[in-house]
């Protein structure tokens, strides 16, 4: 049964996902930067030990990868460019500043959301394709050095950039009260929908009025 006077968001299959994903993409991010910076080498025992951790980061990047793949299938529908995206982008330091005066006519997921969906997908499979260059022993050794040397600087570099990507994402998450409860519980409230997503809201109460 619905709570008063909320709407559901995100279904439970697709919850389960991401927060699985969340703990992966952690323990994969953490031990691939121990590797990154010297300094922070004590990261790689996230995984138990260093020998742990190099064993289980390339197998817990398939567990992300597979995890954003079901996220896309779901969820590309939404992320779909569309005219209104400009009126967002136009506003965007109004949405910024948490100032909303005037209708954006923003669907499920606002432009800045949907960038940041192709951004993490297409870092994703550049990641799990240089990972595969790279890993040893059950690829690597199909593959001359130099491809394996271009692939290791692509790994390197898309996982910062991902690993940077997903910091802003998560700050989102948090700077937009009622984001974080809608990805837990599955439920926002009405005034939350209405003011962020002001046409996913509309079409969503079309619906509940007219089964
Ligand atoms: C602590 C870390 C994270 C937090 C707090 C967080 C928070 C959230 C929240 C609140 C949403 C729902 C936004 C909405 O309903 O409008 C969301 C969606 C999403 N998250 Fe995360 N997230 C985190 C980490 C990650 C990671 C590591 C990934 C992928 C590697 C990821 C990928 C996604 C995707 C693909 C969506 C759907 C967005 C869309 O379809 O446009 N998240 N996240």
């Amino acid at each position: 049964m619905t709570p008063k006077n909320m709407i559901l968001r995100t279904p439970f299959a697709e919850r389960l996902c991401h927060w699985l994903m969340v703990i992966c993409f952690m323990l994969v991010a953490l031990s691939g930067l121990s590797w990154f910076f010297p300094s922070m080498s004590w990261l790689s025992h996230v995984l138990g030990t260093p020998q742990l951790a190099r064993i289980l980061h390339p197998f817990l990047g398939v567990v992300v990868f597979l995890a954003l793949m079901f996220l896309f299938v779901r969820l590309v529908k939404y992320n779909l460019p569309e005219p209104q995206d400009r009126l967002w982008f136009a506003n965007v330091k109004d949405v910024l500043k948490g100032r909303h005066i005037k209708s954006l006519q923003v669907g499920k997921y606002n432009a800045g959301q949907k960038l940041l969906f192709w951004g993490i997908m297409s870092l994703i499979t550049l990641l799990l394709i240089s990972g595969v260059l790279i890993w040893r022993p059950y690829f690597a050794p199909f593959f001359p050095i130099p491809v394996i040397r271009v692939g290791a600087l692509l790994h390197s570099l898309t996982g910062i950039c991902l690993i940077l990507l997903i910091i802003g994402h998560a700050y989102m998450g948090f700077w937009v009260k009622g984001s974080i409860g809608g990805m837990v519980t599955g439920y926002v409230s009405r005034k939350w929908a209405k003011t962020h997503h002001d046409r996913w809201f509309k079409q969503i109460d079309s619906k509940k009025d007219h089964p």
